[in-house]
């Protein structure tokens, strides 16, 4: 048994000693990543830690508050979204295949060369949850990596299957980065002082069962009937139908949500509403919803729009808003349950 232990140990220190780069340098040799995947990436975790440093420092470097702009969304932008998003154009745009980027603050893409078979599509929301700066609450930045197809191809409306990489840095108590390139999600903590990523949540999971699920409660009056169907039925607790308590979280920053649930699992729902019916949804498809389906998916969890998988929407606007639940397998099925048979009923 201690022989057992200290081999686990010995093993957790050995994960612990791989950098980000050492991981993908080997995910290059043993899977076949792409190696030009890797610069793009190592840029990306870059301008994360810039991110990260301008976050830290903001109440020093006036950076705490609003920009005064809107942005294409229509919302108010934050100094610190301004700052992330061109951190991520100034830091990634010097990547040798990148041909272009979509990001939340710009209303067009930004092209950096001609489009050439193998080149990137970067997709990204540069700060995610960001009303929490001013409150000093963990905030994220989402990123999505696509494949040009065939020389010439401008289509960079990709449907979320078609992703190679995704990912999200978290700006917590400890910053990590969190990724996929396609089989499994790996987590790397950002060593203080050195700046390193360094792998310490290897093959992260989630577990089929949860008792915990994520929404934003004050919505209640505008939510679809299974909505409110299963937020009722959990609330009823071990007298109701579900037969035990369910415990409640709400971040307002769902990079923060997606890292507990990828952490200990559980549910999350941005659903459509009779509040953002007529825009789509909440959250965004192609650099919030998709990479975080890819994510969850590849730890053994689920995604959908209430109807149909995330990573299957087809794409029809850059900043195209959908529905999210996503997050332990046996729950998301049980809320497209609900929102089938509701379907049904209403068209009996
Ligand atoms: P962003 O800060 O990039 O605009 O995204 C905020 C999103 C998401 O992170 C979060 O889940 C949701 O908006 C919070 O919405 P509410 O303000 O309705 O709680
Ligand atoms: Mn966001
Ligand atoms: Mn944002």
């Amino acid at each position: 048994m201690a022989t057992c232990g200290k081999r686990h140990n010995e093993f957790l220190s050995m994960f612990k000693q791989m950098t980000l780069r050492g991981f993908l340098t080997r995910h290059a040799h043993n899977e076949g990543l792409d190696p030009s995947l890797i610069c793009l990436i190592e840029n990306i975790a870059s301008a994360c830690r810039v991110i990260g440093d301008r976050l830290r420092n903001a109440v020093f470097e006036d950076n705490l508050g609003l920009a005064g702009e809107t942005n294409v969304q229509g919302e108010d932008q934050k100094k610190l979204d301004v700052i992330a998003d061109e951190a991520f154009i100034r830091i990634c745009g010097s990547s040798p295949r990148l041909a272009a980027l979509v990001s939340e603050e710009r209303e067009d893409a930004m092209w950096f060369k001609e489009p050439q078979a193998g080149d990137f599509l970067l997709f990204y929301d540069p700060l995610d949850g960001s009303s929490n700066t001013d409150v000093n609450l963990s905030v994220g930045s989402i990123f999505s990596i696509c494949n040009v197809e065939t020389n010439g191809d401008r289509d960079i409306q990709k449907a979320g299957r078609s992703q190679n990489c995704s990912g999200y840095a978290i700006y917590g108590p400890t910053m990590m980065l969190v990724l996929t390139v396609g089989s499994g999600v790996f987590g790397f903590s950002c060593e203080y002082g050195t700046g390193d990523f360094r792998l310490t949540h290897p093959r992260m999971t989630i577990p089929t069962e949860t008792s915990e699920f994520a929404i934003n409660a004050s919505r209640y009056r505008f939510w679809d009937a299974p909505v409110r169907r299963y937020v009722d039925e959990c609330l009823a607790g071990n007298t109701g139908p579900r037969g035990r308590d369910f415990n409640m979280r709400w971040t307002a920053s769902m990079v923060a949500e997606v890292h507990r649930i990828l952490t200990r699992g559980g549910v999350f729902l941005y659903p459509a509403d009779d509040g953002n019916r007529a825009a789509g949804g909440k959250l965004r498809l192609l650099y919030e919803a998709s990479p975080m389906a890819l994510l969850v998916e590849q730890a053994g969890g689920a995604a959908t729009d209430g109807h149909s998988r995330i990573l299957d929407l087809q794409p029809k606007g850059l900043h195209q808003r959908v529905p999210v639940i996503l997050g332990s397998a046996n729950e998301v099925g049980r809320i497209a349950k609900y929102h089938t048979a509701d379907a049904g009923s209403a068209a009996s």
